[in-house]
């Protein structure tokens, strides 16, 4: 508190030195000169960012890094620009910076918050020696279709596990004390509902109602709120009518007013512009007035503060308070990371040496890849391998990829440092034969451009099917290239790319023993491989140590535990597909057509949120609730590890408020707990419920806590578990 008082007093003494030009300057974001993560600026402005970063005209930076630059530039505004108000340096820090983990929804899998904060820990410590002080991320958006490719860079489509990720996240980026050198402010984005893009296609309009918006869209920026992170930014949709980003009721209303937000809001890169194509600014200028007064208070990269706010403010159209309120809160941050004691507090070269690529970092990034894999099946035990297994083919052009592995959204990182599968694999034994199988994707796809497939070259089938008949087991490695998810990779097919289907069947046809790991950024439509092929692990992307991580699954040398926080549809048709969904008034079969179903596929999914096997088995029993105690009430079980091996469950729990003014999802997750078990053990797993979990938000915003009957269900996945009831008062 103490700190805060002279942190506001000081923000508020440098204000009052302030010209509006100055003041509206640091409302002001440019992309360095190079690189960038969207459309292009005009050409030829360099020299205009120069000058208005001498002038103060500049309050922040994104994608540069490194030491050398980012001191250059702040040296500049620090000594040239009047007042010397230090720069905040932003990037798109998503899964780590050289040392990659897994990517965002792989690590959701793993459903161990102490490792996806070690993980953000870590990508802070190698941007925060690069210069970097903040960085665009959590993305904390729920979306419950995978055809939207930004699925990838999200915690998935729960908003409870959704919502402790959100935390997680924030904490690992910007730890106890946002000054030290290897901490960073976090960004919680994209404010709000862009995760319900119309059709999964990137940037297209959402249209939500209050109950979805209220109960699953906001909690999770609640959540990082809550946390303190230090930024939220907009995005590029429209919801039900009004961009975000000139969003009042979102930005000003429930952020800053109801949450207590008093941090600082970015727009999404030139999101203020997109005004003008939304048909909602009349021009760049109107454009900024409305974001303005929206309580956008930084502009990314579409110079419509710069060039306009100044103006504004003169005609009467924004106020100075609201300018004042935008700096306040934007040079309170840089007071947070200590940037006025020491603007170059994170351009350390040696920490920059000695950080990037950290064997520290490699351990942990390892943990959470081994962590996030996800045991979709697993017949006969085929898996895990024998370590003397003798004649294993591997088959696949990804399981020889030390690119396509490190994912989406790694704008830091070096191309081709994934330790590949193959690669991993060789470590444990001496008995692989590799086959590329057909071409599947062009190699020179990279952020920027799109992937292309190769549909019709069936070169490599042949030799990959002959080299499976020899084979004693099969090893195939499927799924998409990591640029196929991400920014503005939306698909209409959810299957495996190209030719990767009929190469799996044609191996499947001369050996039975095939073990598909699959490699994706987004849940896939994969029916024909779940009924026959006998194992199947969901690797994701998993980053740096993607090779070493699924050697360890293969070998048995960890036991996977993931589970999925994306249902895994049967068809593209089933899209959007969650388990949290609303009953209908026809929910059950009838002999008529007249019930809600599909006449050519089935309701349910291919695989469910929360699921995921393990080489051990493990018994529920013991279901027990006792509400005595209507504020805490408790719903206690026994779990049993029933098979041969140590192994960890995440015991999940669910609910549902039978009868409610606002109709409620069939299941809910409101708890959940990893826990370890050797063979033979058993625990008691005890979970509290109160009015927190139990309560929800009517259409005026409020949390109301309704009386009546709850369903409770403890299991192991959002299908399967124990069932009981209780009644809330
Ligand atoms: C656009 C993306 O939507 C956003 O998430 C990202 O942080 C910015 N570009 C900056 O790269």
């Amino acid at each position: 508190m103490a700190q805060n008082t002279t942190i506001d007093q000081k923000v508020d003494s440098l204000l009052s030195l302030m010209t509006l030009e100055e003041k509206v300057g640091q409302m002001n974001q440019y992309n360095g000169f190079w690189d960038v993560t969207g459309p292009a600026p005009e050409k030829g402005n360099a020299a205009t960012k120069y000058e208005h970063l001498k002038k103060g005209w500049v309050g922040s930076m994104l994608n540069v890094t490194g030491t050398e630059e980012v001191r250059k530039l702040q040296k500049l505004v620090v000594e040239e620009s009047r007042l010397g108000i230090p720069l905040i340096f932003g990037f798109d820090v998503i899964h780590g910076f050289k040392t990659l983990a897994p990517i965002p929804l792989a690590e959701a899998a793993s459903w161990d918050m102490e490792a996806i904060e070690n993980s953000a820990k870590i990508a802070a410590d190698e941007a925060a020696a690069v210069g970097l002080n903040w960085t665009f991320a959590p993305m904390v958006d729920i979306s419950r279709d995978a055809r939207w490719g930004r699925v990838m860079e999200g915690a998935g489509e729960d908003t409870f596990l959704g919502s402790k990720i959100a935390r997680a996240r924030v904490k690992g980026f910007q730890g106890n004390d946002l000054s030290q050198p290897n901490t960073i402010a976090a960004c919680a984005k994209h404010f709000a509902a862009y995760g319900f893009a119309e059709a999964g296609r990137d940037y297209n309009t959402a249209d939500i109602g209050t109950s979805t918006l209220y109960n699953v869209v906001l909690p999770p920026f609640h959540a990082a709120v809550d946390a303190d992170v230090k930024t939220v930014m907009n995005g590029f949709n429209i919801l039900n009518g009004v961009p975000v980003t000139a969003s009042s009721f979102l930005q000003h209303d429930i952020l800053k007013e109801k949450w207590g937000f008093d941090g600082f809001v970015i727009s999404d890169w030139a999101s203020i512009m997109e005004l003008v194509p939304h048909g909602h600014a009349k021009n760049l200028k109107h454009a900024a007035e409305l974001a303005a007064n929206a309580g956008s208070d930084m502009d990314m990269e579409a110079s419509a503060y710069v060039t306009h706010l100044v103006n504004n403010v003169k005609e009467g159209k924004v106020s100075e308070n609201t300018v004042d309120d935008a700096v306040r809160r934007i040079l309170k941050v840089k007071f947070e990371l200590g940037l006025f004691d020491d603007p170059y507090r994170y351009c350390d070269d040696t920490r920059q040496k000695e950080r990037l690529y950290h064997e520290e970092h490699q351990a942990g990034v390892l943990d959470m890849a081994k962590k996030s894999i996800v045991l979709l099946k697993n017949e006969g035990n085929l898996l895990p391998i024998k370590k003397d297994q003798k004649k294993i083919a591997v088959i696949g052009e990804l399981a020889n990829d030390d690119n396509s592995p490190l994912g989406s959204w790694r704008i830091g990182s070096d191309n081709n440092t994934a330790v590949s599968v193959l690669e991993g694999l060789k470590k444990y034994t001496k008995n692989i034969s590799y086959a590329k199988g057909p071409k599947v994707f062009n190699s020179d796809a990279n952020f920027i451009t799109e992937v292309t497939v190769n549909e019709t070259d069936t070169e490599g089938i042949k030799e990959a099917v002959a080299l499976a008949k020899e084979s004693e087991m099969v090893i195939m490695v499927l799924g998409e290239h990591g640029f196929q998810s991400g920014e503005g990779r939306s698909r209409t097919e959810l299957d495996l790319p190209g030719l990767q289907s009929q190469l799996l069947k044609e191996v499947y046809k001369v050996n039975k023993n095939v073990v598909l790991i699959l490699m994706n950024g987004r849940p896939l439509t994969i029916p024909w491989e779940a009924e026959n092929i006998p194992a199947i692990l969901e690797t994701w992307q998993l980053g740096t140590q993607t090779g070493n991580a699924i050697a360890e699954v293969v070998f048995g040398e960890y036991n996977p535990s993931g589970k999925l926080p994306m249902t895994f549809p049967r068809s593209v048709g089933q899209v959007p597909i969650y388990y949290n969904h609303y009953s209908t008034g026809r929910p059950g079969a009838q002999p008529t057509v007249f019930w809600s179903h599909y006449s050519d596929e089935k309701n349910e999914p291919l695989y469910p949120f929360g699921y995921g096997l393990s080489y051990t088995s493990f018994d529920y029993s013991n279901l027990k609730i006792d509400a005595s105690d209507q504020k805490n009430i408790e719903v206690s079980v026994t779990v049993t590890n029933t098979g041969k091996i140590k192994g960890e469950e995440v015991v999940q729990l669910y609910i549902h408020d039978k009868v409610a003014s606002i109709t409620r999802p069939v299941k809910e997750l409101k708890g959940f707990q990893k826990i370890s078990l050797a063979p033979n053990n058993s625990k008691k797993v005890i979970f509290t419920l109160t009015d927190k979990e139990l309560g929800f938000y009517n259409h005026n915003y409020e949390f109301v806590v309704e009386p009546g009957e709850f369903d409770i269900m403890v299991g192991t996945n959002s299908q399967q578990g124990l069932h009981d009831s209780f009644i809330k008062n």
